[in-house]
């Protein structure tokens, strides 16, 4: 890596996306750094990763207000208020995801990884930047925008709960929660093709298929690690899920995009409300 290589490590650059607490430059400033480690990696020049030390908790706006998930209203998706509400959870959804991937990278920065690593979350992280933007542009498309309503204060309790550990970190983000985002996500784009919401519609189809690509690069990194510490994936995969993620797996899952993913059906099903759900035929897409 060259001496000369300017401006900030990844790490730093990570960070400052994590410290920035106004959403729509938050997500400017992640795709700006983005752009910048693929411009030097396709010129031979990559960036140092470098250390940095990331907060406990991102900055965030001063709205939306973030309350306990009992208190955020449920709407019903099929009046007006209900789909900008939808709408503002799945924004919600995507800046959390912003700051999961840049944390990814500087808080784990000490563990030895492939570059490739930092290739696929800093990609990730410039996706969901501009899933929130599109949702952003959504909500103030219908009058509304991002703040207007609260918001779910628990988003960043899967990071804390695997701050110390990568393996758990990639199982519980990606390989849980996002896997979740593929198993509900045309439920949510037929909503708003029963509205003739054709914005919404479009934002939602490109977040369904680059979600994919997020799951498919824990998946990655998780066979890799334990590829490297000579454990069973399956096995690890359930022991870590166990210990860290504090909920449960529901059915029905999206097994299409799940494989597509490189999740395999004994890695969740056998974790599906632990033992209660019986295995049978599922599927949203
Ligand atoms: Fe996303
Ligand atoms: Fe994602």
């Amino acid at each position: 890596m060259s001496e000369k290589m300017e401006g900030p490590s990844l790490a730093e650059r990570a960070v400052e996306v994590l410290t920035t607490a106004d959403a729509r430059a938050k997500c400017a400033l992640s795709r700006r750094h983005a752009a910048a480690w693929f411009a030097a990696r396709e010129a031979g020049t990559a960036l140092p990763v470098g250390r940095a030390a990331p907060p406990d908790r991102p900055a965030r706006p001063a709205r939306p207000e973030l309350v306990s998930p009992r208190e955020v209203p449920r709407r019903r998706p099929g009046s007006r208020a209900g789909r900008i509400a939808l709408l503002h959870a799945i924004a919600h959804i995507e800046l959390n995801a912003v700051d999961l991937h840049w944390d990814i990278v500087a808080r784990f920065a000490h563990t030895p990884m492939p570059a490739g690593f930092y290739d696929d979350w800093v990609k990730a992280a410039d996706e969901e930047s501009k899933h929130f933007n599109l949702l952003a542009d959504c909500l103030e498309a219908a009058g509304s925008h991002y703040g207007a309503l609260v918001a779910h204060a628990g988003m960043w309790r899967a990071a804390e709960d695997t701050a110390h550990d990568l393996m758990a970190r990639l199982a519980v983000v990606p390989m849980v929660l996002e896997a979740r985002g593929l198993d509900v996500t045309p439920e949510m784009i037929a909503i708003f093709e029963r509205a003739g919401d054709e914005q919404a519609v479009a934002a939602l189809k490109v977040i369904y298929a680059e979600e994919v690509g997020h799951v498919a690069y824990g998946a990655k990194w998780f066979n890799f690690l334990c590829g490297r510490h000579d454990l069973d994936p399956r096995e690890t995969f359930h022991a870590l899920v166990r210990r860290h993620f504090h909920g449960t797996l529901k059915p029905p899952f999206n097994e299409e995009k799940r494989a597509e993913a490189g999740l395999p059906p004994d890695f969740y099903w056998p974790l599906a409300e632990e033992g209660a759900a019986p295995r049978g035929p599922a599927g949203t897409a």
